[in-house]
């Protein structure tokens, strides 16, 4: 009969168009022509209607036979494929894991902060206690309570940054968080406070902006002689050999007497000669004054010192911009 022909060739050609399907995509448009609302096998269906009863019981399990086989055909196609798309997607992936690494470089601390620790740990080992302070800093603890009044020539010394209006500046030197300190607490006080100051200057030997570590020991009956001990001590042990050091009187408005302290230092292929390391003092009396600590009861000593100086000093660098550069090629040589 003619029904029955069309549907066995239909399924048959179904099945072999269903095992050809390249992809997910091919295969689902002939779900839709097999078996959607328009599809052939469901044209088929159709006209069981019209058919006499003996005859449309016969056909129609004939035609649901086929749909049932056309529908899974398609259910394990559909499988085939995604497996087949997953083992492509794996294979394009693969890691080669005998590849070589691409390794590590490990960082190292900045030659500045280096110095900064070493100096530190050495003072703090001496019974100092590192205390911060702000960068910003008004007139009032820069210079004025430093015994530096306003139109002191001191002032002339020292090309400062000022911030917005005036009121403000980037701190000079270290020194105004001595007056922090005191303003917070009395004596006995032992500290030093390292940080970041800022000045009008750019040239091989200066930086607008460079590091400071300020000492300050106030106590009863702290001298001279304290002064002298202690940094020496100090400088031997920084520099790892004894060093000669020679205190030269000198003039900075928050110390009197006040010295600059100068080293033995033999450059390569060159005769030793005195090089200034540091400034220091006995501690104005103004100073103690300003700060609320009786003179007559306690005195103190104070000194600072420039931490790329000394950083330039232990490893050798000639050009104190080298540190702000950010050459790789520098700082490697700081592991
Ligand atoms: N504040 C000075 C400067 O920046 C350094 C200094 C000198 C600090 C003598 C001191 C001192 O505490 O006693 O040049």
């Amino acid at each position: 009969m003619n029904l029955e022909l069309e549907l066995d060739q239909l399924s048959g050609t179904a099945a072999e168009k269903i095992d050809a399907a390249a992809d997910a995509r091919a295969l689902e448009q002939l779900r839709v022509e097999l078996l959607g609302k328009k599809g052939s096998v469901t044209e088929l269906l159709k006209q069981l209607g019209g058919m006499a009863p003996d005859q449309r019981k016969a056909f129609g399990e004939k035609v649901n036979r086929v749909k049932q086989d056309l529908s899974d055909r398609l259910e394990r196609k559909s499988t085939t494929l995604s497996e087949a798309e997953l083992a492509r997607k794996l294979a394009s992936q693969t890691i080669d894991v005998t590849l070589p690494g691409r390794g590590e470089a490990p960082g190292a601390l900045h030659p500045v902060t280096r110095t900064i620790r070493r100096i530190e740990s050495i003072f703090n080992s001496m019974g100092f206690e590192s205390v911060q302070g702000p960068e910003i800093e008004d007139d009032w603890h820069n210079f004025q309570a430093l015994n530096i009044p306003e139109s002191h020539p001191a002032r002339a010394m020292q090309d400062t940054f000022y911030v917005l209006d005036g009121s403000r500046l980037l701190r000079t030197h270290t020194s105004p968080v001595q007056i922090r300190t005191m303003k917070r607490r009395q004596p006995p006080i032992r500290i030093i406070c390292p940080g970041r100051v800022y000045r009008v200057d750019f040239d091989r030997t200066h930086s607008p902006m460079f590091h400071q570590v300020e000492g300050l020991y106030v106590a009863e009956n702290v001298g001279l002689a304290d002064l002298k001990h202690d940094l020496q001590q100090f400088l031997s042990l920084f520099f790892e050999r004894p060093v000669e050091a020679l205190f030269r009187p000198s003039y900075f408005p928050f110390v009197e007497p006040g010295a600059d302290v100068h080293m033995r230092w033999a450059l390569p292929g060159q005769e030793p000669r005195w090089l200034e390391l540091l400034g220091c003092g006995v501690v104005h009396p103004n100073v103690l004054d300003a700060v609320g600590i009786d003179p007559e009861r306690y005195t103190g000593y104070a000194f600072g010192m420039g931490v790329e100086r000394l950083a330039m000093l232990r490893y050798g660098v000639d050009d104190l911009r080298l540190f702000f550069n950010n050459d790789l090629r520098f700082l490697e040589q700081f592991r």
